[in-house]
Parts: C-alpha cells; sequence; structure tokens
C-alpha cells in the first residue's frame, strides 16, 4: 500500500508518518509539503533514508504538480494534514487559509477523481463546530452537530469538510474525515500554547496568557490522533465522519500553572494579554462513535502525556531553538541544494 501524506513536515504530520513506520513497516510512504514556515524537515530527519519513505516539496494547491506527482507515484492512500493551521494567524490574514485549505484540498481531491484512490482522509478539527458555552458543562461535539465556524481557520476547514463530503454524494468520492480535538506533542510549532509556554518558560519569557485564561480545549495526545486515523483508514465507512477526543477539558490557565510548576518557575512570568478576536470559549468532543463502531480509545493519560511532552522539548532544544533563530529553513537547502 502506498500513502500520500499531506503536511508530513508538520506537526501531526510526522507524528503520523513515525506511527506508520512503527505499525505498517511494509507500506510506502510520500510526504508531500510546501515547507511553509510550519513545515521543518530536520523533524524528518529519522525516516530520510528509509526506503519505503520519501519526501517531495510541493504545494498541494498547485494543480499541476500535483497531477503529475499522481500520475508518476500511484497512491492507493491520501491522508491530508497539510493546512495553515494557526488561528492568530488567520486572522492577521485570511487568504492563504482558503487557498491552501480549501483550494488546496479541492486540488487533491479533483487529482483523486483522475487517478483513482483507494481512500481520501482528510484531518479535520473540533473548531468546525463553533464553540460551546462554560456554563453547560454536559454539551459536547457529536457528528450531528451543526457547523458554526468562528475564525477564518475554522471556516476554511469547515469548507473544506464540506467540499469532501461533497465529493463524496456527487463523485462517489471514498472519503473519511476526522474531527480532532486539540493535540499536543513531540514536534509541535513553539507558536501554539503547550509549546510556546514551555520554551518562554525555559528562557524565564512573559507567558501571554489571552483574557483572563478560562477558554477551555480538549486536549490529546498526538500519538492517539494518530492511531484514531490509522484505524479510520482501515474500518471506517466511506462518507463517515468520526469525531476524535480524549474527554480531557482543561483551562488554558490550568495548562500554563502546570507548565510553570513543572519547569520550577515562577507563576510572575504569567502576562494576562489582551484576548483573541473572536476567541473560542471552549472546545469538547464526545468521542463515543468512533469508540463504538471502530473501538478507539486514547491510551495516554494527560498527566502523563504533559510530563513526557515537556521532557521532549527538554531533550530536544536544539530543535525548537533552530525554529526560534530561523536556522531550520535552512533544512532542505543544505539537504537537497536550492
Ligand atoms: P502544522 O501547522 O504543524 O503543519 C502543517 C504542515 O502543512 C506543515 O508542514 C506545512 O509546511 C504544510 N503545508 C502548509 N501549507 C501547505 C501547502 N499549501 N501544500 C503542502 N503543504 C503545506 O499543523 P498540525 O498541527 O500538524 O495540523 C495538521 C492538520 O491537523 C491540519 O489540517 C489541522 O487543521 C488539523 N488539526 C490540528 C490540530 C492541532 O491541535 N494541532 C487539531 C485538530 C486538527
Ligand atoms: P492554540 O494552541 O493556538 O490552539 P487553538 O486556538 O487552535 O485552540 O491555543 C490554545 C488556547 O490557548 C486558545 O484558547 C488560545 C490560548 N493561547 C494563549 O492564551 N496564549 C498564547 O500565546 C497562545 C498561542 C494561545
Amino acid at each position: 500500500m502506498k500513502l500520500f501524506i499531506t503536511g508530513g513536515a508538520g506537526f501531526i504530520g510526522s507524528n503520523f508518518i513515525f506511527y506508520m513506520r512503527r505499525t505498517h513497516p511494509d507500506d510506502d510512504l510520500v510526504c508531500l509539503d510546501k515547507l511553509t514556515y510550519a513545515g521543518n524537515l530536520e523533524t524528518l530527519a529519522p525516516v530520510m533514508n528509509d526506503p519505503k519513505f520519501k519526501f517531495v516539496r510541493v504545494d498541494i494547491a498547485d494543480r499541476k504538480a500535483v497531477c503529475d506527482l499522481f500520475e508518476a507515484e500511484k497512491p492507493d492512500v491520501v491522508v491530508n494534514f497539510a493546512a495553515e493551521s494557526h488561528v492568530d494567524r488567520s486572522i492577521e490574514n485570511p487568504a492563504v487559509f482558503l487557498e491552501t485549505n480549501v483550494m488546496g484540498t479541492q486540488v487533491l481531491l479533483d487529482a483523486c477523481r483522475i487517478y483513482g484512490i483507494r481512500r481520501f482522509h482528510q484531518v479535520s478539527t473540533d473548531e468546525v463546530y463553533g464553540d460551546l458555552p462554560l456554563n453547560r458543562p454536559e454539551l459536547m461535539f457529536t457528528e450531528q452537530s451543526l457547523l458554526h465556524p468562528s475564525s477564518p481557520y475554522s471556516a476554511s476547514k469547515a469548507s473544506a469538510d464540506l467540499l469532501c463530503l461533497a465529493y463524496h454524494r456527487t463523485y462517489g468520492m471514498p472519503i473519511t474525515i476526522s474531527r480532532c480535538s486539540n493535540n499536543y506533542g513531540p514536534y509541535q510549532f513553539p507558536e501554539k500554547l503547550i509549546p510556546l509556554m514551555i520554551a518562554n518558560c525555559t528562557a524565564g519569557k512573559p507567558l501571554p496568557v489571552y483574557g483572563q485564561g478560562l477558554n477551555v480545549r480538549d486536549w490529546l495526545y498526538v500519538e492517539d490522533h494518530c492511531s484514531a486515523i490509522d484505524l479510520i483508514l482501515q474500518g471506517g465507512k466511506e462518507g463517515q465522519v468520526y469525531n476524535i477526543g480524549g474527554h480531557n477539558e482543561m483551562r488554558n490557565i490550568d495548562i500554563v500553572k502546570l507548565i510553570v510548576h513543572t519547569l520550577g518557575r515562577s507563576e510572575e512570568l504569567i502576562t494576562y494579554v489582551t484576548d483573541r478576536k473572536g476567541h473560542d470559549m471552549r472546545y469538547a468532543i464526545d468521542p463515543s462513535f468512533i469508540h463504538k463502531e471502530l473501538g478507539w480509545l486514547p491510551q495516554t493519560r494527560f498527566e502523563n502525556g504533559i510530563v513526557k511532552t515537556i521532557q521532549w522539548y527538554m531533550d530536544n532544544r536544539s530543535w525548537w531553538e533552530n525554529i526560534l533563530s530561523g536556522e531550520y529553513i535552512n533544512c532542505y537547502d543544505r539537504l537537497y541544494g536550492r
């Protein structure tokens, strides 16, 4: 089986590549990545010389390049992680979110139509459902919840989901979609809450908490997300949406304090800053459908996962320090020349 993994030089895509190498060593993996600021080839160093792995620098919105690659490689499965993924950036500049997240997904779907595919899996997010109020803890997102995105990022992801569903209905495209809650773990770009707080804390820099820090996210260890996608690829039903989450709701301020204490720093580093525009209050996923249908359950408890994650960032300082210094950008040129 040959898989195209788009966005594999990013956080979840790279973890998925490592997961698949371990659990399906016979599969051929081709990583398609544009290497935007969020893509880091250094992350893929452990698989770069693996004969069953190939890296191709390509923009998923580049129709000709994508079609040429489909023609040359003839993938059986596409797992689409490639996206602009940071809400704050989408508020600053929405256009690139539409180009990659919507148009890029459409280019991939068209290539799958032309060349044929066994499965197209769209990696989506719980953010497409909008947010939930803090005072109704019993409410959770199910696969039937309405799409009600708040940010340009989540609107672009919801649009891509709708395109996938339309291609299934109209052309019989064998798609599946997963909508996962916030991930954490190794190789997450240090602009997102957890790695940013670890990096700033280590450097003794202020820890910027938006608003009052009372917003709630439902955190899942990245490897549990990978195992869920793997199960969906194996046993998921075409045209189906699967919610993925770990029943692990935490307030931002509690996460930040946990990181401060684990790293032995002072809470005085915590700095309350202007809130994000349109900031979603609470996300909470009901994962009972994927549990019932595919037997998926998360394996990593948050107390263990967060300690493992902090330790990983301590043991791999050069990985994120190269990002902060900008040095990681040169990795592609070092490996492939300009
Ligand atoms: P990321 O920003 O770490 O990585 C995105 C990757 O996509 C990067 O390697 C980047 O270079 C690549 N990319 C961007 N534009 C591209 C383009 N036009 N063509 C080819 N490659 C391109 O993101 P992530 O956190 O790993 O998220 C991966 C996917 O999972 C996204 O679709 C995101 O919406 C979804 N998701 C993320 C989370 C989370 O908590 N991080 C939760 C649920 C769903
Ligand atoms: P983030 O990691 O950007 O993920 P998302 O917005 O997709 O949930 O942010 C997680 C939460 O942390 C979100 O409520 C915004 C908040 N946050 C801060 O308070 N400070 C920060 O510096 C960042 C990056 C996020």
